[in-house]
């Protein structure tokens, strides 16, 4: 039996699609980085890059980079429990494994250890949201075969949905057939179990890829209860206004490298402290950032440990 379904026909898939892939290929064949808030300054890149070869020199003197890939290959399971008054009975005890920032190159091996983290969980659907190779640019062909392994691990019965992040490209969107991972650009789905719905939105990556496609797919109304699948924190402001319950996203790593645990030395989003990692309220809207699965820039973490996440969605209707 079909659990979901798309919201557009197919027609208007395959229509919205075109023009999708033309405009992100031509921001990403230009290098064209497009933010919401404004393009990003190539030189507070470039700055970061250096201090980033620097860190990885001090790191490898002092021998801590060991110690740092060790902790990188250490992936934590995270259980949390969220409780909303107005969830559609059905969907009480509705179990979601969210898996951001894969990075599934960055270590050798590394879709083995994922695998082995999640084969024994038990869990209803699967959200990805975003970044599954380790670089920003070129070739992504290396990433499909362990990208397949990992797929065969995750079938849900109410099935696996994905949306972008700023490290991958829209040719990606051409293999959701061979991994079974349905991808969300700027599109919703809708879950059905018992007869009750939920919906599921899924924008385009807001840090590098930002267009008002994204903030139009977030206006979809009619539905008791709405999860937004969005690579960054960024539009959590835009989906609490139109009432989403629940938004999933990663790309911080929760800083990867921190002084301590929640005080990363860097972070790569501008929403604010509380958006760097775990969960986080919007209103009635709840948040969860994930400090994702895998590494990227070096494969070290300190203080941050890597995460897998098992949300379980329960009804409460005295809240
Ligand atoms: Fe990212």
């Amino acid at each position: 039996m079909q659990t979901w379904r798309f919201l557009n026909d197919e027609a208007t898939r395959r229509e919205f699609r075109l023009f999708w892939a033309a405009q992100r290929s031509v921001l990403e064949s230009l290098h064209y980085l497009n933010r919401k808030s404004g393009r990003k300054s190539r030189r507070r890149w470039d700055i970061f890059l250096f201090l980033l070869r620097l860190f990885g020199f001090l790191l490898k003197l002092t021998g801590l980079y060991r110690k740092g890939y060790g902790n990188a290959k250490t992936i934590k399971t995270t259980h949390i429990t969220l409780e909303y008054s107005n969830l559609p009975p059905a969907f009480d005890s509705f179990t979601i494994l969210h898996l951001s920032d894969l990075h599934i190159d960055s270590i050798p091996g590394f879709a083995a250890i994922i695998i082995k983290k999640i084969k024994n969980l038990r869990f209803d659907i699967c959200l990805l949201t975003g970044d599954y190779r380790k670089d920003i640019h070129g070739l992504f062909n290396h990433i499909l075969k362990p990208m397949y392994a990992l797929a065969n691990y995750i079938q849900a019965s109410y099935g696996t949905f994905a949306v972008l992040g700023n490290h991958d490209t829209w040719l990606m969107s051409r293999y959701e057939k061979e991994t079974g991972i349905n991808l969300l650009v700027n599109e919703s789905v809708e879950i059905e179990k018992e007869g009750q719905k939920i919906l599921i939105t899924g924008t385009d990556d807001p840090y590098y890829y930002y267009t008002e496609m994204a903030l139009m797919s977030l206006q979809t109304k009619g539905y008791d209860f709405k999860i937004a699948l969005v690579h960054t924190p960024e539009l959590a402001r835009e989906a609490a206004a139109n009432g989403y319950n629940l938004y999933l996203c990663g790309h911080t790593h929760g800083g990867q490298i921190c002084l301590k645990e929640g005080l990363p030395i860097l972070s790569h989003q501008y929403e604010g402290k509380q958006f760097n990692a775990g969960l986080w309220e919007l209103g009635v809207m709840k948040g969860y950032t994930s400090r994702g699965v895998g590494v990227s820039g070096m494969p070290v973490r300190f203080n941050c440990p890597a995460e897998i996440v098992l949300i379980t969605l329960k009804k409460n209707p005295s809240l």
